[in-house]
């Protein structure tokens, strides 16, 4: 009987040591597995998150950083920096035309009875846009080029940058001219928007090379 006793606590040990000896490989390969879905989970999730920032940034770019370049150009110069920098940037283009066009009577310099020198002597002056308007949603950044009218923008341009909101926006003023510099116009500009984060801008002659233009937007950017 004391025989038949041990031989079964033998057999009752055998058993449980072989169970405890099967089940710690499997904790472990339950850790492994554990672990191992944790890195695959990990990883999961880090390219759920990458797919979920470029769909982000993708949609970013449909919705918020896009790039316009607005101009003002009655003789056509400022029109070819404008179209360099749209080129360059690969931006949209806006042109402003005037409602009542600028003739070459009216853009007399030397005559200061010439719309342009009313216009230019008279700071309070809106000339109405007649191209149609632009919704501005979905640009992060928006240039704005004019030739410089007796030392500043011409008004035209001070009707345009106070019929929209610039909020969220960086705004880059570029002109053409004869040999003024760009002066106090971006400042004006800026002032009269009263939104938009407006920078210091910059003042192309009409034969500027497209190389000096990228130098340009690639030392703003
Ligand atoms: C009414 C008027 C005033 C101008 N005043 C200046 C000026 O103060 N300084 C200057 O360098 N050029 C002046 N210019 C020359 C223009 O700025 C220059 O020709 C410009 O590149 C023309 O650009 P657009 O062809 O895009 O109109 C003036 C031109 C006009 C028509």
């Amino acid at each position: 009987m004391k025989k038949i006793m041990s031989l079964l606590t033998t057999l009752t040990l055998v058993i449980c040591l072989a169970g405890c000896g099967s089940s710690a490989p499997a904790v472990e390969s339950s850790e492994t597995t554990t672990s191992d879905s944790q890195i695959t989970d990990a990883s999961e999730k880090e390219s759920e998150s990458a797919s979920t920032s470029a769909t982000e940034s993708d949609t970013e770019i449909e919705t918020g950083s896009k790039t316009l370049v607005v101009y003002f150009s009655a003789t056509g110069t400022t029109k070819g920096i404008a179209e360099s920098i749209a080129d360059i940037t690969g931006a949209d283009l806006y042109e402003i035309t005037a409602a009542v066009p600028y003739t070459d009577d009216d853009r007399d310099w030397t005559n200061s009875d010439s719309r342009c020198s009313i216009e230019q002597n008279d700071t309070s002056v809106r000339p109405e846009i007649g191209s149609e308007t632009i919704s501005l949603e979905g640009y992060s950044t928006v240039y704005i080029g004019y030739p410089i009218w007796f030392a500043q923008e011409p008004r035209i341009m001070d009707t345009f940058v106070e019929s929209y909101d610039f909020t969220g926006i960086t705004v880059i003023p570029f002109c053409t001219s004869g040999s003024s510099g760009i002066g106090q116009s971006g400042q004006d500009l800026a002032d009269n928007a009263g939104s938009g984060n407006w920078i210091e801008g910059m003042r192309f002659a009409g034969d500027a090379l497209e190389d000096e233009i990228k130098e340009w937007i690639d030392s703003i950017a």
